[in-house]
């Protein structure tokens, strides 16, 4: 089984070392600081206890999956030996440059370089590297360890041997990998933001209420959680970055994000994060 890293030890990145070390791949979890890679093994342990509680894993799995878990500063250090690098960073263009420069330059030559970017184009990421073949996406959703969909996207120079490589990792994740091009907001955030922000002007245009527009989706469509609830979740940030995106890429108006959404995040309203969003989460 290969050895994997995973650069970033946020909500995503956490996650995702949490799956790997699930099915039995050592991972090396990079983040910048010490304190955000303790933080990051807390959360894991947590998630882990929860499916302990449920009866979907032992106490020994669980110590076993935090066993193949550990943790480094330095990029240069964290990817000596692996086959495979998911960077699930911040999600501003220039850090995921720099951060694939640098997986480039130290990462042995043969690995694939993976991005969980949840829009930004993974055929751009792959031009700063001299191996676009082996540059792939995997969109991995939250919250990782329940959620069953990996989004495969392919960059305009990925291989399919890499594709099938990385088809076949999701699927020993336990994950229903989908193949998908690069296109702006991938198939996921295409579909998904749209709506979103559709529930945002149905709110601005006084059509119904917080609750209502998300109790007719949870229970007239049978979701999960309704649209402002998943925005508030999501980060109302992020889904207005990811609207730009698809409004700038495609070029079509229908993508123009809500001035609410707008104006919610100038005010610092970005959802759970911030403890205020659709929903008060203080
Ligand atoms: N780690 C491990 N297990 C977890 C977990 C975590 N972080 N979070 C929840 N779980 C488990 C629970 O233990 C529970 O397990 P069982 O089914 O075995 O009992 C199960 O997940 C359901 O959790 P809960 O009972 O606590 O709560 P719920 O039924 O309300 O489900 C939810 C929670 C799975 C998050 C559900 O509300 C849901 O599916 N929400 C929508 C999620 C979604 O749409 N995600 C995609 C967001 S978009 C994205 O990620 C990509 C992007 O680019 C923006």
């Amino acid at each position: 089984m290969m050895n994997v890293a995973v650069i970033g030890s946020g909500t995503m990145g956490n996650g995702i070392a949490h799956v790997f070390a699930q099915h039995g791949f050592a991972v090396a979890l990079i983040d910048i600081n010490q304190p955000a890679l303790d933080k990051a093994l807390a959360t894991i342990g947590k998630n882990l206890d929860r499916q302990v509680a449920k009866g979907g894993l032992t106490a020994d799995d669980r110590t076993a999956t935090l066993g193949r878990i550990k943790t480094f500063t330095s990029i240069a250090d964290g990817v000596q030996g692996v086959g495979l690098v998911v960077e699930a960073a911040t999600e501003h263009v220039d850090l995921k440059l720099q951060i694939f420069r640098d997986l480039d330059q130290h990462a042995p030559q043969d690995a694939i370089l993976a991005s969980n970017t949840s829009s930004i184009s993974i055929t751009r990421i792959a031009a700063v590297t001299k191996r676009a073949d082996k540059v792939i996406g995997m969109h991995f959703m939250n919250p990782v360890p329940v959620m069953k969909l990996v989004e495969v996207i392919r960059g305009y120079a990925t291989s399919d041997e890499v594709t099938a490589q990385v088809m076949d990792i999701s699927r020993q994740l336990g994950k229903t990998p989908t193949e998908v091009n690069d296109y702006p907001g991938f198939v996921a955030n295409r579909i998904l933001m749209p709506m979103i922000n559709e529930a945002i002007i149905t709110l601005f245009e006084g059509v119904a209420g917080v609750e209502e527009i998300d109790t007719v989706m949870k229970l007239g469509m049978a979701h999960p959680m309704g649209p402002l609830q998943l925005a508030d979740f999501i980060g109302l940030d992020v889904c207005l970055a990811i609207l730009r995106v698809l409004h700038d890429g495609l070029g079509n108006p229908k993508y123009a994000p809500c001035p609410l959404l707008v104006n919610m995040v100038m005010a610092g309203r970005l959802g759970v994060k911030s403890g205020e969003g659709f929903y008060s989460w203080s």
